[in-house]
């Protein structure tokens, strides 16, 4: 069977229209890929028509400030996502007098950039054949091919990257992604319709009648509990509020965005232990003795790895702290709403 033969006629009849595809400007591309990594195609489009008018070329996205990208972004959550875009698109015109690298490795090592979003690039922009592997298309290749490999391990990516090499149109991997993409997402969905389905006489899964046994996920950890206790300390000066934030470092997925001062425990604390523990905590860090703490209700937010369960702890300072941990900085309370902060903080902000 010769999978892209199949695969582009059906394209032909049932591939989508999108603002970035029969384009080949790797920049808009580029930027489609960043905003589809986390968001669905219907709320993504208003966002790309936004970025390509706003910033039409890659220059014009390295001459904006940070500020002006994460303010665009705004409402599309991750914003590590922008901080890269914004962060790649200065190296672009750095490194590679601002035209957009055409090669595989080279348009991998830009941040924020993954296996398919580069696959995604080098075929849609410069006809480079590498397959697109995500989600969609392990579900699709595992239930016609019935393989068993635990998808998500890199043991299956390379199993599968090996497979639809010998199968992607090398005259066409752009079209042969784009289709692999919409029928992944379009017919071989969780819960297919085979009867319509045009590898319906090969499927290997259809066959055996194990549609919906493939593919195979590996066992999830369980997400650990962590308790999360943030301090919102807040004094005033001449009128205006401020409070401390820190940026987050580390290599999580909140790297990058501010957050209250936090105390991060293992186990729940209760009321007496926390009030101790908050005590501690802001005297230790911040040389105020402040007993008065008031609680917001508790939070829980889940993660892919974690389920945290926080706490916002707000007290009034008698004056801006004289000495704390350098990584603090000082914010107008009126100013939380030009930073980007989680959003676990940002529903403490809009709860208030
Ligand atoms: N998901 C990720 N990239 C996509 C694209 N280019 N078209 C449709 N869906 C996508």
């Amino acid at each position: 069977m010769v999978l892209s033969h199949k695969l582009d006629s059906w394209y032909t009849d049932f591939g989508r229209t999108l603002p970035w595809r029969g384009i080949d400007d790797p920049y808009r591309i580029w930027l489609s890929e960043i905003i589809l990594q986390q968001t669905r195609i219907e709320q993504g489009r208003d966002y790309y028509a936004r970025f390509v008018e706003s910033f039409p070329t890659v220059s014009d996205l390295a001459s904006a400030t940070e500020e002006q990208v994460l303010r665009l972004w705004q409402g599309l959550g991750y914003y590590s996502r922008a901080r890269n875009l914004h962060a790649a698109a200065r190296y672009i015109v750095e490194h590679h007098q601002g035209v957009f690298p055409s090669v595989y490795e080279d348009i991998l090592k830009l941040k924020g950039v993954g296996r398919y979003t580069a696959a995604a690039i080098a075929s849609f922009a410069f006809r480079l054949p590498y397959p697109v592997i995500d989600g969609n298309v392990y579900r699709f290749i595992s239930r016609l091919y019935g393989i068993t490999t635990p998808i998500a391990t890199d043991a299956a990516y390379k199993e599968f990257e090996s497979l639809l090499l010998k199968q992607i149109d090398r005259k066409r991997p752009d079209r042969f992604n784009a289709a692999l993409m919409d029928f992944g997402s379009l017919q071989c969905k969780p819960q297919p319709d085979c009867g319509v389905c045009p590898f319906a006489d090969e499927c290997v899964a259809l066959k055996s009648g194990r549609v919906d046994l493939l593919p195979v996920k590996a066992p999830k950890a369980k997400p650990k509990d962590r308790w999360f206790y943030y301090f919102d300390l807040r004094w005033q000066e001449n009128g205006t509020f401020y409070t401390l934030m820190e940026q987050r470092d580390g290599k999580d997925i909140w790297r990058g965005l501010y957050q209250f001062p936090l105390l991060e425990t293992a186990e729940e604390l209760n009321g007496k232990q926390l009030q101790a523990e908050a005590e501690n905590f802001v005297q230790n860090n911040f040389q105020f003795s402040i007993s008065n703490f008031q609680l917001s209700p508790p939070f829980l937010h889940q993660l892919t790895h974690r389920t945290i369960h926080a706490l916002f702890l707000r007290a009034e300072l008698p004056s801006r702290p004289t000495s704390m941990p350098e990584n603090f900085t000082v914010i107008p309370v009126s100013g939380i709403k030009n930073i980007p902060v989680s959003r676990l903080i940002d529903r403490y902000l809009h709860s208030l």
